[in-house]
């Protein structure tokens, strides 16, 4: 299993460039069921999530091609024939948003067999909701040996009220409508970027859908889609964690390729914190702005402050003068990092869905365990401040999401390393 060894206490200078948005491009993968055409996707980003989905899509009979660098982290997808459609356990249990296929297999084949993703570090991860949803558009959804297989003839255009917001379930409620028979009226529908880029795509493929980005979502479903072209919005969850990692060492780093639109709750967290922010159309530059303020924040779902920021502006507040409240409100167990945090010297305490944050503690550094991906990237932040030191142990958590994140840290300045197993396999 790779480690990150990182030493701290160096200040990051120069220029990030952020790349797609692996939670644009998976359900945008997924889109690519709806036609037998082929889907051409730009900017998809070179993380283990998108390995993931490819070889589940290729799982069903789908040719996928996957190209990187100078080939513009370009992805082309032909799901002309799907002879298997079926999500195996052994791909969905790494990666629950395969229940993203749920939606596009019923719509274009009529039947899916999806293994049920089941709980993951960070809470329960139900998809109730997808399938109340499915069930309202005609489909017949039963359980066995921990699959689901839903079946329906056609589906048909459904009101659907979601009785919580969901961001993977309104993108697969969106993607089984664009092929439905007549109209669908969701309301409460999540609005994060990830919503709009896919809804972007599906319009492109011929679809007829209104409202992305906002909580009502009007579609008309149309018998046939076809191919499209597109490219994925940049990584809001990429460019926050380097936004973060340049105001904690105290740095000066230019965050480009990213869409600054799509990161207001947190500048405006960062800014009251008193970190010193110059944004762009495309970059955000920050800079050191001296002593850091503490600050509360309370993860909601998008405009609010993303819950997958959380863990990672934690970090920040272990170095701001005075003490934060940090309240997760998505998901039941996210402060997976907190134990790790607090064994490099933090003074955070939780109780509930809520942490204390006092801050204002030298971090030291110290072998330490990921658990989740954003988990993950809160560790690195903290390695980085840390004196001496730290390993970071279980890093293919990091891999599912980030895309060469030692690379780009080490580009501006600092001291990180991967190292494979020593003594390799037994
Ligand atoms: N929920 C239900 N029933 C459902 C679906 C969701 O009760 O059928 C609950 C969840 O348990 C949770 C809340 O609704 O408490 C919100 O979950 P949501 O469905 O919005 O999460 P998701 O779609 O599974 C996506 C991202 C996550 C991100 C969340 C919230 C993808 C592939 N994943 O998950 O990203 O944290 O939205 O913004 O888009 C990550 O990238 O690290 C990550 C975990």
């Amino acid at each position: 299993m790779d480690k990150f060894v990182i030493r701290g206490g160096n200040p990051l200078l120069g220029t990030i460039k952020i790349s797609g948005a692996k939670n644009s491009a998976l359900p945008c993968m997924a889109a690519a069921i709806l036609t037998e055409d082929e889907v051409i996707l730009e900017n998809i980003p070179q993380v283990q999530d998108i390995e993931t989905e490819r070889k589940l899509l290729v799982s069903m009979g789908a040719e996928v091609e996957l190209g990187y660098g100078r080939a513009q982290h370009r992805t082309s997808i032909r799901c002309a024939v799907l002879s298997d459609p079926v999500a195996k356990y052994e791909i969905v249990k790494t990666m629950r948003a395969s229940s993203l296929v749920l939606g596009p297999l019923i719509a274009r084949t009529g039947m899916a067999r999806v293994a049920m993703p089941g709980g993951c570090a960070i809470g329960g991860r139900p998809i109730d909701l997808h399938i109340k949803g499915l069930e309202a558009m005609g489909a017949t959804i039963t359980q066995e040996h921990g699959y689901l297989e839903a079946r329906a003839e056609r589906l048909k255009g459904a009101h659907i009220v979601f009785d919580k917001i969901t961001v993977t379930g309104t993108e697969d409620l969106l993607m089984a409508a664009a092929l439905a028979e007549g109209e669908s009226l969701f309301e409460n529908c999540a609005r994060e970027p990830e919503v709009t880029d896919l809804v972007a795509l599906l319009n492109a493929m011929g679809a007829q859908i209104e409202g992305a980005g906002t909580s009502t979502i009007r579609i008309k479903g149309v018998a046939k889609l076809h191919g499209a072209r597109h490219r994925i919005n940049p990584d809001r969850i990429e460019a926050g964690t380097f936004l973060i990692a340049g105001a904690i060492t105290g740095g000066d780093l230019n965050i480009d390729c990213c869409n600054p639109e799509h990161l207001g709750a947190l500048l405006g967290k960062l800014e009251q914190c008193g970190v010193k922010l110059d944004v762009g159309k495309e970059n955000v530059r920050v800079h050191s702005g001296g002593k850091l303020q503490a600050a509360d924040i309370s993860t909601e779902e998008y405009p609010g402050f993303p819950t997958d920021m959380q863990a990672q502006f934690m970090t920040l507040l272990t170095q701001a003068e005075g003490t934060s409240v940090v309240t997760e409100n998505i998901f039941e167990n996210r402060f997976m990092h907190v134990g790790e945090l607090n064994r490099m010297g933090a003074n955070i305490s939780v109780s509930g869905r809520t942490a204390t944050i006092r801050g204002g503690a030298q971090l030291q550094s110290a072998a330490v365990m990921c658990s989740d991906l954003r988990a993950s990237a809160a560790l690195v932040l903290a390695a980085l401040v840390a004196d001496g030191e730290s390993i970071l142990d279980r890093v293919y958590h990091m891999d599912r999401g980030y895309e060469h994140m030692e690379e780009k840290l080490r580009g501006v300045g600092a001291q990180i390393r991967r190292m494979g197993d020593v003594f390799g396999k037994k």
